[in-house]
């Protein structure tokens, strides 16, 4: 078995390079399968929350061949793991809310690199890894269904310099890397934004504040400095 990945699951794997990695909330197990068969992991934990994505993963891991190399466990974000026992970590296709959930939960259990795919704005994941101690070390903005964002986070330590010279409340939003490289892809997210958010702002309203902070990315994108 040979998993196709899509565009945000390609890009993620393209992100991790590690001794031991879990894959939270796995499902087909399809990433993990990739990362081995690649090198690009010596072994992986699958965490499954729920009966049916779990059964999968571990029908897809043994179809696999790769049970010898590959865990799969039942639970709930980090909790099956052990602290110290991976060094980076994968939660993809799911909401921010659910991530950061998940991350604040975590504890001593975090390994100090994470990639992670959530299906919505990233700002508060962003906002999660400047309070954590996580620098964004690198963003991609995947096609798909909608235009999917991958973060990579490494605990270090001091300020994050990703966010140096782009204007920060657009960098929490959108992203500082992606600002930087600019792109079609988000351009038309950002003008997709002005378009939606340009009826709805109103003083004191929240659209206000985001057709505001759109704004200040286009400016950006228009004219990097
Ligand atoms: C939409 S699927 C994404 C599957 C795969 N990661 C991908 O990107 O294609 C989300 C999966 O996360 C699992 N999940 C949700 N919350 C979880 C949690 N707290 N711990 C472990 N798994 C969870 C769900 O059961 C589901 O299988």
């Amino acid at each position: 078995m040979h998993p196709v990945l899509d565009a945000r699951l390609q890009a993620v794997l393209e992100l991790i390079q590690a001794e031991v990695h879990a894959d939270i909330g796995s499902d087909h197990a399809h990433l993990p399968i990739r990362l081995l068969r690649e090198g690009r992991v010596r072994r992986a934990v699958v965490v499954e929350l729920h009966p049916g994505p779990l059964a999968q993963a571990r029908r897809h891991v043994v179809r696999s061949g790769l049970e010898g190399k590959v865990e799969v466990r039942e639970g709930n974000g980090f909790a099956p793991l052990h602290p110290g026992e991976v060094d980076s970590a994968s939660l993809t296709g799911m909401g921010t809310g659910t991530i950061v959930g998940v991350l604040e939960r975590a504890g001593k259990r975090l390994p100090p690199t994470l990639v992670l795919q959530p299906n919505d704005s990233p700002r508060s994941i962003r906002q999660w890894a400047l309070r954590h101690g996580y620098h964004l070390t690198a963003e991609r903005l995947t096609p798909g269904y909608w235009a999917y964002p991958v973060l990579k986070l490494e605990r270090r330590t001091g300020s994050d310099p990703a966010y140096g010279g782009v204007p920060e409340r657009a960098a929490l939003r959108y992203g500082p890397h992606l600002l930087r490289q600019g792109g079609a892809l988000l351009r038309g997210q950002v003008q997709d934004d002005l378009v939606r958010l340009t009826p709805l702002a109103a003083p004191g309203r929240n659209a206000e504040s985001e057709l505001a902070t759109a704004q200040e990315a286009l400016a950006f994108l228009d004219n990097p400095t």
